[in-house]
């Protein structure tokens, strides 16, 4: 059909997981192994190399030889949970700026979330300009005016937010924070904001291990995905994307002693 599995046959035991895996359903088993039979559909996730136990199968948009094995060790349970439910919003930062290196590898990360048929594509803009993020800021709560007199279901949440951020001075917008980082997505891309809200889940939770806390921008984020034009055009954002999530990052001031309780567990069994 194409050129799309190189099939080591002397390693294929026939076992048909890469097919059963496939999400695309274009991989069939036949008495040779497997092969491809529809040209186009592979979304390059890589399932069908990285499922299969003897190494055999290779696929030339994500080859076997860019995979690494899995690590041996497990991390166990109660430390997976503790460590989940210890990430917390972070909102106070010391004033130091957080390195490029240290901000990259905070996104790395982020290449490894889910996104819609493994559309990726995610792209970052940090702000670390005070004054850039200011009138971002500024901008949002502009917005956030505009909503008001439109007579937006969230006026009055919006109305006590400005009190607090053009009356007392207090920036309940943007906390202050040193850097902000936007995530951009194609205007094409449909999923872009529930692909971004996957990006964040780690990044926010990998942001702790190499010492940042961040916290989602929801106000500036809310705005920014309505295509507000005075914020796209404070980040010169091209025609061809959308902003899609808005993410506060710093090192923490403060440490976190106690985790903290949430509602109980609501579900249902049909
Ligand atoms: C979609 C979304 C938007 C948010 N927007 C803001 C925000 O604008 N400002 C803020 O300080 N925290 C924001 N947060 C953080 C929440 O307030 C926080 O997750 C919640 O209070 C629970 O606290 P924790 O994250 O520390 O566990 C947002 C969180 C989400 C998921």
């Amino acid at each position: 059909m194409n050129n799309l599995l190189i099939v080591d046959h002397d390693k294929c035991v026939k076992c048909g997981i890469c097919a059963n895996v496939c999400p695309s359903c274009i991989i069939a088993l036949d008495d040779n192994g497997p092969k491809c039979v529809r040209d186009r559909g592979c979304m390059a996730c890589g399932h069908c190399v990285a499922v299969c136990p003897t190494g055999a199968l290779s696929n030339s948009r994500c080859p076997l030889e860019e995979q690494i094995p899995v690590p041996a060790e497990k991390l166990n349970s109660e430390d997976a949970y503790n460590f989940m439910r210890s990430r917390r919003s972070i909102r106070n930062f010391k004033p130091q700026l957080v390195e490029e290196e240290k901000i990259r590898k905070l996104l790395d990360i982020a290449r490894y979330a889910p996104t819609a048929a493994n559309s990726q594509g995610m792209y970052y803009i940090v702000v670390s300009d005070e004054k850039l993020i200011r009138q971002i800021a500024d901008a949002t709560a502009d917005w956030m005016e505009l909503e008001m007199a439109a007579g937006s279901p969230r006026a009055r949440y919006f109305n006590s937010v400005l009190k607090v951020y053009r009356e007392q001075g207090v920036d309940i917008i943007a906390r202050n924070a040193k850097q902000l980082i936007f995530a951009l997505a194609r205007r094409l891309n449909e999923t872009g904001v529930s692909n971004c809200e996957q990006s964040w889940a780690y990044v926010e939770l990998y942001a702790p291990t190499i010492g940042l806390g961040t916290t989602i921008c929801g106000f500036i984020q809310t705005c920014a995905q309505t295509g507000y034009a005075p914020l796209r055009e404070l980040l010169k954002v091209p025609t061809k994307q959308n902003i899609v999530g808005v993410l506060m990052v710093g090192y923490p001031k403060y440490q976190y002693y106690r985790l903290v309780e949430r509602q109980h567990l609501k579900v249902e069994f049909r």
